[in-house]
């Protein structure tokens, strides 16, 4: 059985992080999307409306034999990995400028927990400035978004900003 998580704070959930999950599947039996529980940060969606969402996107993804796991976690991702029987961990590289802070988390994960592996996955062109902070201040500022966010993250958006009005 090969598990890994994909951890992160989908918040919200881009194309780009929906690539990096689809090149995962082939990869292992099952894959955790964890999402972290960061009390030190005001998100635009609870933990529970991330969770809610990605599994609700992720309903009509074919999985190819992949179990895909939404979970949330608080704490160290090397922790959780490992006491969720994880041997690898996902994370997507976009560009260069990703390396060295992907690098410097994987270097200590590993240092934490030896026998978990972080697995780099490139993510497409197209995705390659995609994240979800810019996602989130050109939709806030009314620009458009189409095509790099599942439009059900869109519509999740929509109803969050009208409801703080
Ligand atoms: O989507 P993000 O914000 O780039 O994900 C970053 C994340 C959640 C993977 C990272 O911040 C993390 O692992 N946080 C949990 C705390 C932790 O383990 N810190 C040490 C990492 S070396």
């Amino acid at each position: 059985m090969r598990r890994a998580i994909f951890p992160g704070s989908f918040d919200p959930l881009t194309n780009g992080h929906l690539d990096i999950i689809k090149r995962s599947l082939p990869l292992f039996d099952e894959i955790i999307i964890a999402v972290l529980n960061n009390p030190a940060k005001t998100p635009m969606f609870s933990v529970e409306e991330r969770c809610h969402l990605i599994r609700e996107i992720l309903h009509s993804v074919k999985n190819g034999g992949c179990d895909l796991i939404v979970d949330s976690f608080s704490g160290l991702t090397a922790e959780f990995a490992k006491k969720s029987g994880a041997t690898a961990i996902v994370r997507g590289i976009r560009a260069v400028s990703d390396y060295e802070y992907e690098l410097r988390m994987a270097l200590m994960n590993r240092r934490l927990e030896p026998s978990i592996e972080t697995v780099f996955l490139m993510a497409a062109e197209e995705y390659s400035y995609v994240s979800s902070d810019l996602m989130k201040q050109v939709f806030l500022l009314g620009g458009r978004v189409e095509g790099l966010i599942p439009a059900l993250v869109e519509d999740r958006m929509r109803k969050k900003l009208a409801k703080n009005k």
